[in-house]
């Protein structure tokens, strides 16, 4: 019998029964001690509601407006590598269903498709997210994305080396898989996993397949992320003079920063601690939202942790504009795939709907710091400069 997903904890469960092991890990897995990962999730909890009652929310509505166009609900597909790993064909799955959910897909650059056949996927807003490994690359990719006419850039700043998974380590996690005897045992437990990869073959770098050799040290820099860690402020002025459309600046937790960003003439900045991937002892996105927002003229977005619409709704009363989804969307696109992820998203935008109507908020612009209980709201001033 189907397995009915009624929540993202069911979708994560199946996927654990499809995947191997060790993709698995690579998906879920954090930094170091993984508190992070763990810090994330529990943020949610720390923070409670003060619904308002006696408001008319028969009509409640969670469309939002960003640069000029209106999206569904204030959620997009955050960028995530490797996604042909969890399913083949991956990406194109994400964007098609995100196109059908009215919400931006972000393509991450170490995608499985390339820039130019993601654009087709589905008829919806792109995003394309940015590594610099170097700058001439950069140069070149972004100039790919604007002529495939992504509506924004995302540039990702948290990841100047790669954070320490010990998961991976531990399971000498690499792409395409060494064969071990573990792995062998891993994938004889996921035969339909396995099955698909064999007839499908190892997910590529598809990015770095257009400038020939160049691109092979880049492949393998992508793989172990190591990018160029020499990127600073004066760096994202040239990206800003690149890139005419908006701009994005993604993995930040302190307000000082943000604030530099949007004094270049970025156009937002995301909250984030990457999932927890990167430095363990990290705070949560989530927690640094109120400060940024109050301080940032430009939309503030966040990611991390971010498992029911209750979540993007706290996010939202400390002034975020739009939400991230990672893991969210792809265990479901690891549990059933394309129509795995329609569903979580339709579950997203159900209980965003539901929240709204049962706090007394018809719309996102009467989602405020109001309809939080005082003592559990993080201070605006506690993070950052
Ligand atoms: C498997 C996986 C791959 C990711 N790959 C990227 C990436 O290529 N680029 C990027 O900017 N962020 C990447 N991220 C981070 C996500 O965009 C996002 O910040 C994070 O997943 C949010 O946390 P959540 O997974 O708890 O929702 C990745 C996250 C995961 C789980």
């Amino acid at each position: 019998m189907a397995v009915q997903h009624v929540s993202v904890a069911d979708f994560r469960r199946s996927a654990a029964r499809r995947l191997p092991r060790f993709v698995f890990d690579y998906l879920e897995g954090g930094a170091g001690s993984e508190a992070g990962l763990k810090r994330n999730l529990d943020a949610y909890g720390d923070v409670a509601f003060l619904p308002r009652r006696l408001v008319d929310v028969s009509r409640p509505s969670p469309a939002v407006s960003l640069w000029g166009r209106s999206h569904a609900m204030p959620v997009y597909l955050s960028p995530t590598g490797l996604n042909g790993l969890l399913r083949h064909d991956g990406d194109a799955m994400l964007a098609r269903a995100a196109a059908r959910a009215g919400i931006p897909f972000a393509l991450s650059t170490a995608a499985n498709m390339s820039i130019e056949d993601a654009a087709r996927a589905g008829d919806g807003e792109k995003w394309f997210q940015l590594y610099v490994i170097q700058r001439d690359l950069a140069q070149s990719l972004v100039r790919r994305a604007l002529a495939a006419d992504y509506a924004a850039l995302i540039l990702t700043v948290d990841v100047p080396v790669n954070g320490y998974r010990e998961r991976d380590i531990r399971n000498g996690f690499s792409v395409p898989a060494k064969v071990t005897p573990r792995l062998l045992l891993d994938g004889a437990l996921r035969p339909a996993w396995s099955l698909a990869y064999l007839r499908n073959g190892a997910p590529r770098m598809r990015n770095m397949e257009a400038d020939g050799a160049m691109n092979l040290e880049a492949q393998a820099a992508l793989l172990s992320r190591r990018m160029d860690a020499g990127f600073d402020f004066e760096a994202l002025k040239w990206l800003r003079d690149l890139w005419p459309r908006p701009l994005v600046v993604k993995g930040l937790l302190r307000t000082d920063d943000a604030a530099a960003c949007a004094a270049i003439g970025v156009d937002a900045v995301v909250m984030s601690n990457h999932g927890g991937r990167q430095v363990a002892g990290a705070v949560a996105g989530f927690e640094t939202v109120a400060a940024a927002a109050a301080r940032l003229a430009i939309p503030v977005f966040f990611d991390g942790g971010i498992r029911c619409g209750e979540d993007v709704v706290k996010g939202l009363c400390l002034g975020a504009r739009m939400a991230g989804l990672g893991r969210a969307a792809l265990y479901a696109l690891a549990a059933e795939g394309e129509a795995g992820v329609d569903r979580c998203l339709s579950l997203f935008k159900d209980d965003l709907v539901r929240t709204m109507t049962l706090l007394g908020a018809p719309d996102l612009a009467a989602l405020g710091r109001d309809l939080l209980a005082p003592p559990a709201a993080p201070a605006p001033a506690a993070i950052g400069g």
